[in-house]
């Protein structure tokens, strides 16, 4: 019989980053291609992303050429404790637990600040906002950002003139966006969902809340999986989308009273408050996909429950007043990365390309940029999916002369 050794939380961590590691082919062959050069040499990188296993291999792939890099995670509930072990055998420092208390995560991120980062890599933009309020900007010479919330508060901060370093917009890479929120975030989201309540999603009536690239994904994966999809939407052109899709389109009002779960991909506030709790069925599930935990209003679900109890990791029971149980995940937070363990590695495998791209590209070219937000630059983008496609042995066709003339003929009228 095959005998499971007991592991350390180290070793553990360490077969979590080996398992990753040898499937992360575009992460993989760029550090190859760099390896010589070692493009990040002397510089200090400070990182503030969901420190999960693929995180890792980034932040190691990073200090392999050459970076001194320093992690923490984005977020109090999604380090993962065996990876953040592993991890410090491969990276300068670690500054990163998971159940971090809002002084924990602050003082994580200034100690992240404390080895003066020249580079930053942020997942919300937490530790670039940090080092600006606290005026602990003086060797950044610029910052990438994953995700799409962070992005908005970089613009917001360029339009009001107080970015003080450029910022590539990783997020808005076509090798991003178009795969990233859609695929990675539908499939972790179930993948979270079937970890904390084993239940089964044929045949429940799932209640998506926003249709952005996100709702999409989660409403196709359900949907996909057999749930009964309703999507809950204030952008008519989205609702009519969602509809034109196939799914059922209605208020929150109105869908609360049949949900059996509801997902929220928003990227806003109180999405779900105290008036749906009251209309929901008893056994309803809650979860949040958005980066904030601020779209299901999980105060008020304290405050109007007579008890609360842990009853499966992941899963908070509120027993509301009138004897109605409503379950929610992962304490509100993004349960796809605390419940799970965030997007399938094919596409960080992408996502990190580009931020390792990126990262050298800040290194080679900041003295020529403005504090602004900058695109990813489409030669790096398309490098980086063309790469993902070769090594995953998927044949792309190129157009042929007669094609490219004829195209161009087009264009030209036009
Ligand atoms: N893994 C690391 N960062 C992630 C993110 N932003 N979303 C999902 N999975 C991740």
């Amino acid at each position: 019989m095959h005998k499971v050794k007991d592991l350390t939380l180290k070793e553990q961590g360490e077969q979590k980053l080996k398992w990753v590691e040898s499937r992360m082919k575009v992460v993989n062959s760029f550090v190859m291609d760099h390896i010589k050069e070692k493009p990040l040499d002397g510089i200090n990188i400070g990182m503030s992303l969901h420190l999960e296993a693929k995180t890792a291999i980034l932040a190691a792939s990073l200090e392999r050429l050459g970076a001194s890099v320093s992690v923490t995670s984005s977020n109090p509930l999604t380090a993962q404790d065996d990876v953040a072990a592993a991890l410090t055998e491969r990276v300068s420092h670690v500054y990163a637990w998971r159940g971090e208390t809002p002084k924990e995560y602050d003082d994580n991120h200034r100690l992240i600040l404390n080895d003066r980062p020249n580079i930053i890599i942020d997942d919300g933009a937490d530790l670039s906002i940090m080092a600006i309020e606290a005026k602990r900007t003086k060797g950044i010479i610029g910052a990438a950002e994953e995700t799409t919330t962070g992005v908005k508060r970089f613009k917001a901060l360029e339009r009001e003139h107080l970015l003080k370093f450029p910022v590539i917009a990783v997020n808005d890479a076509k090798g991003k966006y178009l795969y990233d929120s859609r695929f990675g975030t539908g499939q972790s989201s179930v993948d979270g969902i079937l970890r904390s309540t084993n239940m089964m999603i044929g045949g429940k009536r799932a209640v998506v809340a926003g249709y952005g690239w996100v709702g999409r994904g989660v409403a196709s994966r359900l949907r996909g999986m057999g749930a009964n999809v309703t999507v809950v939407e204030v952008d008519p052109y989205r609702a009519l989308e969602a509809y034109f899709d196939g799914y059922t389109v209605n208020g929150m009002n109105e869908a609360s009273q049949y949900g059996d779960l509801f997902i929220t991909c928003t990227g806003n506030v109180r999405v779900i408050t105290l008036k749906h709790f009251e209309k929901m069925k008893d056994g309803a599930i809650l979860l949040n996909v958005g980066h904030f935990d601020v779209e299901v209003d999980a105060r008020a679900l304290r405050q109007n429950a007579s008890s609360i109890k842990d009853v499966r990791p992941n899963v908070r029971e509120f027993t509301m007043k009138g004897g109605k149980k409503l379950y929610l995940l992962a304490e509100g937070r993004l349960a796809n990365l605390a419940a799970a363990d965030g997007h399938p590695i094919e596409v960080m495998d992408l996502t990190f390309g580009l931020q390792l791209q990126s990262a050298i590209y800040l290194a080679k070219n900041h003295q020529k940029m403005k504090d602004i937000v900058y695109k990813v630059p489409d030669d790096i983008d398309e490098l980086t999916v063309r790469r993902f496609l070769e090594l995953n042995g998927i044949r792309v066709d190129r157009l042929t002369d007669e094609q490219k003339k004829y195209q161009k003929s087009w264009q030209e009228i036009s």
